[in-house]
């Protein structure tokens, strides 16, 4: 639950989350107008940090808004946010808005922007989910056509979520003009002879760092990586299917809109990609083990 007392940052200053107050003019509260990060951090290290900096910065660029850190200062506030927390393996929140303003749907000029941080416990995926894989629906790709900008937006996406929800899904897979894209917070990548199949990285997926960690797992050791455009066919056909993200990690998807998919169980492919993960992070986590697939 919402910790009140939980160190959060609010434009330099850490101060308690009971005291972080934003005006209501703030443009990310009025427009949506914004950026973020989810950063993954176990046993107090951040996860692939340069790469979330490097893309928080190409979705600032995107939405023509100034960075206002080096990447030193984010990677020092970053990691003394982390050290003010209780607990060890964190998913870190970053946002960035365009500041406070008369509505005014022009950037304003000369305004400084909202910048926000917490850290929160990192939600493993419970045991369950790990082994058993996760179930997701289908849904049409409603959403704009710059789905590669990390901003704080989301509307398409939280209703893409809650139809997974209402189903009992975790999550809501899409297609765009008959291709794969993603799901509405991770990526999704396929298998398919027991080459890992990824939709390519335009403007109508996120970049997922998770998605780009999973694929360098795969590649190191031995399997077969084809990234290119995926159809709703090959997709729905495919032998196993899984979703990515920071705080998902990899999941094995097990049921499409109802019906078990790929024999009902997280496959082998899944299995091996999962386990070389678990390995490659800064420190293995406490939760699930890394022998839990074994
Ligand atoms: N979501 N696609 C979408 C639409 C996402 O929102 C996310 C992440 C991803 C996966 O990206 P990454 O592997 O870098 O986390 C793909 C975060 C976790 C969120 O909004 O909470």
């Amino acid at each position: 639950m919402l910790d009140p007392d939980r160190i959060v940052y609010l434009n330099g200053e850490f101060v308690a989350l009971q005291d972080a107050r934003v005006s209501v003019l703030d443009r990310g509260f009025i427009y949506g107008d914004g950026v973020y990060e989810v950063i993954p951090v176990y046993g107090r290290q951040p996860f692939r940090m340069p790469q979330h900096l490097r893309r928080l910065q190409y979705s600032l660029d995107g939405i023509r808004l100034a960075n206002p850190h080096t990447e030193a200062q984010w990677d020092a506030l970053v990691r003394e946010l982390i050290a003010k927390q209780p607990f060890a393996d964190q998913a870190l929140y970053l946002q960035i808005t365009r500041g406070v303003a008369k509505r005014d749907h022009a950037f304003p000029i000369g305004v400084p922007p909202t910048i926000f941080m917490m850290s929160n416990p990192f939600p493993f995926p419970p045991r369950e989910q790990i082994e058993h894989g996760v179930a997701v629906v289908t849904a049409e790709d409603n959403r704009w056509m710059r789905c590669d900008l990390k901003t704080t937006s989301l509307l398409g996406n939280v209703l893409m979520r809650q139809i997974a929800v209402d189903r009992n899904a975790v999550e809501t897979i899409m297609f765009r003009d008959d291709h794969l894209t993603e799901a509405s917070a991770s990526n999704v990548l396929i298998v398919k002879n027991g080459s890992v199949i990824a939709p390519p990285k335009d403007n109508l997926i996120l970049p997922g760092i998770t998605y780009d960690a999973a694929l360098d797992v795969a590649r190191a050791i031995g399997l077969p990586v084809d990234v290119r455009p995926v159809t709703r066919h090959e997709a729905l056909s495919a032998n196993e299917m899984w979703i990515s993200s920071s705080t998902r990690e990899v999941l094995a998807v097990t049921k499409i809109d109802g019906a078990p998919f790929a024999g009902g169980a997280p496959g082998p492919v899944f299995r091996a990609v999962w386990q070389a993960f678990q390995e490659r992070k800064p420190h293995p986590s406490h939760a699930p083990t890394a022998a839990l697939l074994r």
